[in-house]
Order: structure tokens, then C-alpha cells, then sequence
């Protein structure tokens, strides 16, 4: 019964302590929450979940995670340094000059595995720093297997939108990206364009597997589409890249497959202290337009 009190009061606080950084997100923006989830860290996760057992339990971080415990330890982990690499790549294709015309403009986000959602809360980020938005209709669409990030997803990314003007619509998918295509494959809504997220998922086997389905899927949205992938620098990454450049055949190629590096400031669990660190990743940025004929209309609403 004392065990079982001190487990629960555990669980309570940290929600209370994911409360708190999700707060630090909306009132400052995304380094104050990392912050805050480094700070539920040192504070009490490591104590029950050391890395080695975080990193045999989740393969790293591959598969689903399911507690918030280790949705923290994957923050602090790896939070900031995706999110900065996240953030350098939407620069570097979208561009970094600041856009004060108000235009408007429908956008669809679709952020596959998206676990906490941090490539949807860089492209926010950009889109704070950059664009004026005041008449945009940003909507979100989170596809993530694991329940208890998806959860984290979908409230971090109503803080953040709370920083911008635009109109925000986020739609959950508690699902894998199979069943995602095979569920969904026509419920985005109609936009000017649509931007598909692959941060830190191209290298997992199981999505590999899927990406001629993926492609079809993609190819059969209406309209202009951008695919951004990134991941750190392993030989998976670069597989799934590829797979996914050559499966969509002739697309424009804003960025080719490029290894890159950021800089960010981490806390590292191994040596408990902060340090400067370089973030080397790899990234890919493809633009095509679909124009879906009236034969490829009706097959698709058959
Ligand atoms: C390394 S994490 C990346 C999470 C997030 N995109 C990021 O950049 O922080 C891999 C994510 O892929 C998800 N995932 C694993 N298998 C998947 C599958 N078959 N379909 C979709 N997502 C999957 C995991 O639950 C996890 O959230």
C-alpha cells in the first residue's frame, strides 16, 4: 500500500512537472521548456530511470514510449538538439527573412511519428520569428502509436500556438503510420499546400517498410506538397532518405540529402552537466505538385 501511494504520488507529480514545462513553453517559447523538462529530470526522473534502462527499454528511443517518465528522459536526452536541427533545416529551405505582409493562407502539417512533436514545434517556432500569420489556418495533423506522447504532443503544440496569430486545428491520429495510410489517406483538408515532417522515424524499420504505400499516399494529396526529413547521421537515416527521394520519383529538389551540424547547449544524463555540444545531422527537403486529374479524383473517392 506505501509503495503503491509512493507510485501514484510519483505519477502526479510528474504530470504536475510536464504541466509546468508546458507552461514555460507558452510564455517563452521552447528553451525555457527544455529547460523545465531538464529540471523535472535532475530533479527526480533520474532516480528511478537511469539511461541504460530508458535505452534498453525503448531501443533507444525507436519504439513507443509509455510514460511520461520516459517521454522526459527522451526530452532531455534529445529535445533540444532535434529541435535545433529541426529549426536550422526549416531555415536553411524556407529562407530567414521575415515576412510582414499579412497573406492569406491554409497550410496542412502533417508530422509522422510525431512522438512529442517537436518538428511541428520548430516549423511554430519559425513561423513565430518569421511570418506574419495573423491570416493563416494552420492545420496539425500528430501521427504517433504512442498514446502518452501523442498526449504531450497535442498540448504542447496548443501552448506554442498560442505565441502566433494564425488559426490552429490540431488533428490526433493515435495510430502507426500503417494505419494511418490505411485509415486516412484522404482527410486533409484542402490547402494551399501541404508540409510533411519526418523528424527522427525514416530510419525505423517498420516505416522503411511502408514508404512505396507512403509515397502513393503523398502523391495522391491535392496540390503543392514539401516533404522536410531529418535525423541524426546514422546509415539508416540516409537509407530511409533515399528510399523515400527515389520512391517519389521526379519531385524538385530544394535540399538534397546533406549532412549538416548545429550547436546547441544539452544536458548530458551521462555526465549530469551541461555542455556545448555539435548536433550532426542529415536532411532532405523535396517540393512536387499534384494535380489530381478528374479520373484521379474519382478513383480516390471510389
Ligand atoms: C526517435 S522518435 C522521433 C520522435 C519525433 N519525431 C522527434 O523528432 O522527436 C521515433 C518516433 O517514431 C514513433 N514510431 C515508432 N514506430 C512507428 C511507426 N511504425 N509508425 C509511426 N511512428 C512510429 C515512435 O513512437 C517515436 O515517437
Amino acid at each position: 500500500m506505501i509503495a503503491y501511494n509512493q507510485a501514484e504520488k510519483t505519477v502526479q507529480n510528474m504530470a504536475q512537472q510536464m504541466a509546468h514545462a508546458a507552461d514555460q513553453l507558452q510564455l517563452h517559447g521552447f528553451d525555457r521548456y527544455y529547460n523545465a523538462m531538464v529540471g523535472a529530470y535532475v530533479s527526480e526522473v533520474y532516480k528511478t530511470l537511469p539511461y541504460s534502462t530508458f535505452a534498453q527499454m525503448t531501443n533507444r528511443a525507436k519504439t513507443p514510449l509509455c510514460s511520461v517518465e520516459q517521454a522526459i528522459t527522451y526530452t532531455t536526452l534529445y529535445g533540444k538538439s532535434h529541435f535545433d536541427r529541426f529549426s536550422s533545416v526549416i531555415g536553411q529551405i524556407m529562407g530567414r527573412s521575415t515576412r510582414t505582409k499579412a497573406v492569406t493562407k491554409t497550410i496542412n502539417v502533417v508530422d509522422y511519428g510525431c512522438g512529442q512533436a517537436i518538428a511541428s514545434l520548430a516549423l511554430l517556432s519559425y513561423i513565430e520569428t518569421y511570418v506574419n500569420c495573423e491570416n493563416f489556418t494552420l492545420n496539425f495533423y500528430l501521427v504517433e502509436p504512442s498514446q502518452t506522447t501523442l498526449d504531450i504532443a497535442v498540448l504542447l503544440v496548443s501552448k506554442m500556438s498560442s505565441r502566433i496569430a494564425a488559426n490552429v486545428v490540431i488533428h490526433q491520429y493515435h495510430t502507426d503510420l500503417a494505419g494511418f495510410l490505411a485509415a486516412d489517406s484522404h482527410k486533409l483538408a484542402p490547402a494551399d499546400y501541404s508540409l510533411h515532417l519526418f523528424s527522427n522515424v525514416l530510419d525505423i524499420p517498420k516505416i522503411q517498410q511502408i514508404i512505396p504505400t507512403l509515397s502513393t499516399y503523398l502523391q495522391a494529396i491535392d496540390g503543392k506538397q514539401m516533404v522536410i526529413a531529418v535525423g541524426p547521421q546514422y546509415s539508416n537515416n540516409y537509407t530511409g532518405l533515399q528510399q523515400l527521394k527515389q520512391s517519389l520519383g521526379g519531385v524538385t529538389v530544394k535540399q538534397d540529402i546533406t549532412d549538416f551540424s548545429v550547436e546547441s547547449e544539452i544536458y548530458s544524463v551521462t555526465s549530469n552537466h551541461w555542455r556545448h555540444s555539435h548536433s550532426r545531422g542529415v536532411m532532405m527537403g523535396l517540393c512536387f505538385k499534384n494535380s489530381l486529374d478528374d479520373a484521379g479524383k474519382t478513383d480516390l473517392a471510389a
